[in-house]
């Protein structure tokens, strides 16, 4: 494991493997197929700062100015790609708070992609690598209260809802509530010993 300080470019371009998806950095190519993911209203319905209509170029500009965080080592965004058919199907991210060895992170899945269970296999990958692999203190996530998939993903997780916060953002013209969900490493390693995994 890594200490926090060493957070960064020997990482920076790692590739997640979980069972059916592999989670690697995307490509200017990869543009079109996150533009067109991105698009979809329900997506944008679910997340406070995706803009809708989504501007032409977005995806594009998105993967580029990512770029220097990456090789920083203040934040890991993924493109999530399906290994079957190698097509992308959503994007995650984990920005990092070097200072308090903390990370959150955020997900998109395709909408034609949704209910098989990717984005729940996506996060345990991202939980795996913010805690073991760069040894991250705290994990946290947040989610609309009408976001019930986003909620069941960290939950399956073990994710631990921490609290609730009123009007905290405003999204086409309506005040959301957010749920704040956080797991911390010494829970995360005591119930991945439980289960029998390290
Ligand atoms: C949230 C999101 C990432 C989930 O992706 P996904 O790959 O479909 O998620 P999974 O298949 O791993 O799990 C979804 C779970 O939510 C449940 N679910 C889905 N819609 C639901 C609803 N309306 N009410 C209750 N549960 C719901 C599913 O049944 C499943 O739980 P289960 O396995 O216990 O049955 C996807 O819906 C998405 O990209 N939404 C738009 C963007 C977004 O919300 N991003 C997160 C912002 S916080």
């Amino acid at each position: 494991m890594k200490t926090p300080h060493e957070i960064g470019s020997h990482v920076k371009g790692v590739i997640l493997s979980t069972p059916r998806l592999d989670l690697k950095w995307m490509m200017v190519e990869d543009a079109p197929a996150l533009q067109e993911i991105c698009q979809s209203k329900h997506v944008a319905a679910m997340c406070g700062s995706l803009a809708h209509p989504y501007p032409e170029g977005k995806a594009e500009q998105f993967i580029r100015e990512w770029a220097p965080k990456i090789e920083q080592g203040d934040a890991f965004v993924w493109g999530i790609f399906e290994r079957s058919s190698g097509r992308l199907i959503g994007d995650t991210m984990l920005s990092v708070n070097k200072r308090f060895i903390a990370g959150e992170f955020g997900y998109i899945i395709a909408e034609w992609a949704w209910g098989n269970g990717y984005a729940t296999e996506t996060l345990a990958a991202v939980l795996e690598f913010g805690f073991e692999t760069i040894g991250l203190r705290r994990i946290s996530g947040i989610c609309s209260v009408q976001n019930e998939a986003s909620r069941r993903v960290m939950e399956k997780n073990g994710m631990l809802l921490e609290g609730t916060t009123k009007d905290s953002y405003l999204k086409w013209g309506v005040w959301e509530d957010e749920h704040h969900f956080g797991l911390t490493r010494p829970v995360y390693e005591q119930r991945k010993a439980s289960r029998g995994g390290g």
